[in-house]
């Protein structure tokens, strides 16, 4: 950035930046936060517990040094096609309706497509994500690790085509 153009950007403007190894632990406080202690038990976790999250796919939002929102991106199979998984994703309380929930997804998404995945899988409200193309449709016949209502399993094509014919059980890759 040129000093001049820094000087058009207000102080305090988010930014969205792949997450470091230095912001795991605001990350992971900002989760806690934002989901309680009932995290753990959903069937999403299943899938992340011993997995290993996509570097490349996984945001920020910043304000200044201070994470205020986040979603990361891991690798699994439907039924043994790969496919990315996205969750959890989180912005603070007061930090919300400004847009960075959605500028997280398409951020994933933009560098999941980038690193050749055909779709992305997430277990969330279909109101919220349908808005920026996610989908229960596509998801019909996809098995999550332990129960979960299957219209919050939702899919999203990154290609065109990219989310048909899933068709199995959600494992870790
Ligand atoms: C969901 C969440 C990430 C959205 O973050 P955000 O930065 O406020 O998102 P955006 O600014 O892109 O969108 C906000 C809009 O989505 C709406 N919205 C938020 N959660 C929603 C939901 N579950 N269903 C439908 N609409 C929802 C808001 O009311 C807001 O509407 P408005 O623009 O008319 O005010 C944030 O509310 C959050 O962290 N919630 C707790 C954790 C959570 O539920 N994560 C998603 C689970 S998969």
């Amino acid at each position: 950035m040129t000093a001049s153009s820094a000087a058009l950007v207000p102080q305090d403007a988010p930014s969205i930046e792949v997450e470091a190894a230095h912001h795991a632990a605001a990350v992971e406080a900002l989760v806690d936060r934002a989901f309680g202690p009932g995290r753990f038990a959903k069937s999403s976790e299943r899938l992340r517990e011993t997995n290993q999250k996509l570097d490349d796919c996984s945001f920020v939002a910043l304000r200044g040094r201070t994470v205020i929102g986040s979603v990361r991106l891991w690798p699994v199979t439907i039924g043994g096609k790969p496919v990315a998984f996205l969750g959890p994703l989180a912005v603070d309380s007061e930090q919300r309706s400004a847009g960075l929930g959605q500028a997280l997804v398409e951020a994933a998404c933009e560098a999941a497509a980038k690193a050749g995945w055909r779709a992305v899988l997430l277990v969330g409200d279909a109101p919220y994500f349908s808005r920026i193309g996610f989908s229960s449709a596509p998801a019909a016949r996809v098995v999550m690790p332990g129960p979960a209502d299957q219209r919050r399993v939702l899919l999203k094509a990154l290609v065109p085509g990219g989310d048909e014919g899933f068709e199995g059980r959600v494992a870790v890759r």
